[in-house]
């Protein structure tokens, strides 16, 4: 028998070290979520999208009273870049969130799985690893890739 451990790197960065480029990038998905409709869950999640056409794409959660039809932040930025720029490649997801006290989550909030999943066929699609920004209130989580955080993906039938 053998046995194998798979371990996810990331960067754990304070908010006002991040390069400009990255630092505008964590704002567009801040401000993404005050456009999170949310009245359910009243967590309200913000995604940007940096495309390699120089695009930056925003996305939030659109919630629905028949909860699953209802959809997250990074899907809605990631399903509508790919139909508005079908030509692009992913280069780079910042995602911030909202709790329940209007405040950014002080821990980074990371992507569901679906989003995850979602993500991914980009990511392949990109041929190239799209980096996360999982931005909290005063830090940010830096993860090299989407595949990283998705051991054991389902990429193929
Ligand atoms: N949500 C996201 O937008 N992204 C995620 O990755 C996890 C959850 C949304 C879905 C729902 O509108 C609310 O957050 C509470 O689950």
């Amino acid at each position: 028998m053998e046995k194998k451990v798979i371990s996810i790197p990331y960067e754990i960065i304070p908010l006002e070290d991040l390069s400009a480029d990255d630092a505008a990038l964590a704002q567009i998905a801040r401000d993404a979520t005050f456009r999170s409709y949310s009245p359910y869950s009243h967590f309200s999640v913000g995604a940007a999208i940096l495309l390699d056409n120089g695009e930056i794409i925003p996305g939030s959660n659109q919630e629905n009273v028949a909860f699953p039809s209802g959809t997250c932040a990074e899907r809605s930025a990631c399903f509508y870049a790919h139909a508005r720029y079908p030509e692009a490649k992913f280069r780079k997801i910042a995602i911030a969130a909202r709790g329940t006290d209007g405040e950014f989550t002080a821990v980074p909030t990371a992507p569901c799985g679906s989003c995850r999943q979602a993500l991914l066929e980009y990511e392949m699609l990109a041929d190239a690893p799209v980096e996360m920004l999982l931005v909290g209130k005063d830090t940010v989580y830096r993860l090299p890739s989407v595949s990283s955080t998705l051991p054991f993906a389902f990429t193929e039938f």
